[in-house]
C-alpha cells in the first residue's frame, strides 16, 4: 500500500483564534474535502476549540503544537493529552527544535510525551533533525538516528498510519534554506530503518515521514518526488490560505 501524503502546517505563535476561522473560511471548497492528501493544520492551543467547530465538516485535521506527558496534575500552564483529545484535536506536533531550544526539551522528555499521546489516541508528529554545527561536524546521520531511537524507546505501535516523524534540519527552519531534496530523502531512508530494526520492515514501510524545513509550493513538487518523502511539515508557508493550498495541490501530485 502507497502511503498517504501529508501536508502538516505548524503555524507556531500566528493567529489568534478568530485570524485562526478567518484562513479557514478562505480555503478553496475542494481543500475542504481533500481525498488524496491528509492535510493536518497544527495551531496555537487557544485556536482549537473554535478551528474544531470550524473543521468539523471537512476532512482537515486538527492538531497541537506541543502536549505535557502527565494525565493531570499540578503543572501550572500545561496541558494533557486527554484535554487536546477532549477539544477535537487529533494530532500533536512533539519534540519541535523549538521546544528542545527554547523550552530545554530533551530526548527523555519527548519520549514521555509520545507515550502520553499513543495512550490518548492522539496521532504524534514526532520532530528529528540536527543543527548547523552538527551537519558540518559530520553528524547529522548519528544525531537523526539517537534522536528517533530516543523517542521511541519503549514505544509499542499498534497503528503506525497513525504515527508521523518529520526530519527537520534545524538550520533549514525559516531560514529560507531548504535541504536538498536527495539529502532529505537519503536521511529519511535512514530514519525509517532506525525504525525498522526496532519494529520490523513491514510498520517502517506504513509510517509517514516528512520533511520540514522552508518548504515551499515551488519546492513540494521536487519534495514529494523522492521515494522516502511522504509530506511536509510546513512553518512560514503554511499560514496565508493560498500558499497552503498550493502546497496541498502540489502534494497530490
Ligand atoms: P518553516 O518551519 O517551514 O517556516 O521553515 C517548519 C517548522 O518549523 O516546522
Amino acid at each position: 500500500m502507497p502511503r498517504k501524503p501529508v501536508i502538516a502546517g505548524n503555524w507556531k505563535m500566528y493567529k489568534t483564534s478568530e485570524q485562526a476561522v478567518a484562513f479557514v473560511e478562505a480555503l478553496p471548497t475542494n481543500l475542504l474535502h481533500e481525498r488524496q492528501v491528509d492535510v493536518v493544520l497544527c495551531v496555537p492551543f487557544t485556536a482549537l476549540d473554535r478551528l474544531c467547530q470550524s473543521l468539523s465538516a471537512t476532512s482537515i485535521g486538527l492538531g497541537a503544537q506541543n502536549l505535557h506527558e502527565e494525565k493531570e496534575g499540578a503543572f501550572t500552564g500545561e496541558i494533557s493529552a486527554d484535554m487536546l483529545r477532549a477539544i477535537g484535536c487529533q494530532y500533536v506536533i512533539i519534540g519541535h527544535s523549538e521546544r528542545r531550544q527554547y523550552f530545554m526539551e530533551n530526548d527523555i522528555r519527548v519520549n514521555l510525551k509520545l507515550k502520553a499521546a499513543l495512550d490518548a489516541g492522539l496521532k504524534p508528529i514526532v520532530c528529528v533533525g540536527e543543527t548547523l554545527a552538527e551537519r558540518e561536524a559530520g553528524q547529522t546521520d548519528e544525531v537523526v538516528r539517537t534522536q528517533t531511537e530516543r523517542a521511541f524507546a519503549g514505544v509499542s505501535i499498534s497503528r503506525p498510519e497513525a504515527i508521523l516523524i518529520a526530519y527537520e534540519p534545524v538550520w533549514a527552519i525559516g531560514t529560507g534554506k531548504t535541504c536538498a531534496s536527495e539529502e532529505a530523502n537519503r536521511v529519511i531512508g535512514l530514519i525509517r530503518r532506525a525504525i525498522a530494526s526496532r519494529y520490523g520492515e513491514d510498520t517502517a514501510s506504513q509510517i509517514r515521514i516528512l520533511y520540514g524545513g522552508s518548504v515551499k509550493p515551488e519546492t513540494i513538487s521536487e519534495q514529494m518526488r523522492q521515494p522516502e518523502i511522504d509530506g511536509a511539515l510546513v512553518g512560514g508557508a503554511s499560514l496565508k490560505p493560498d500558499s497552503f493550498t498550493a502546497l496541498v495541490t502540489g502534494a497530490r501530485g
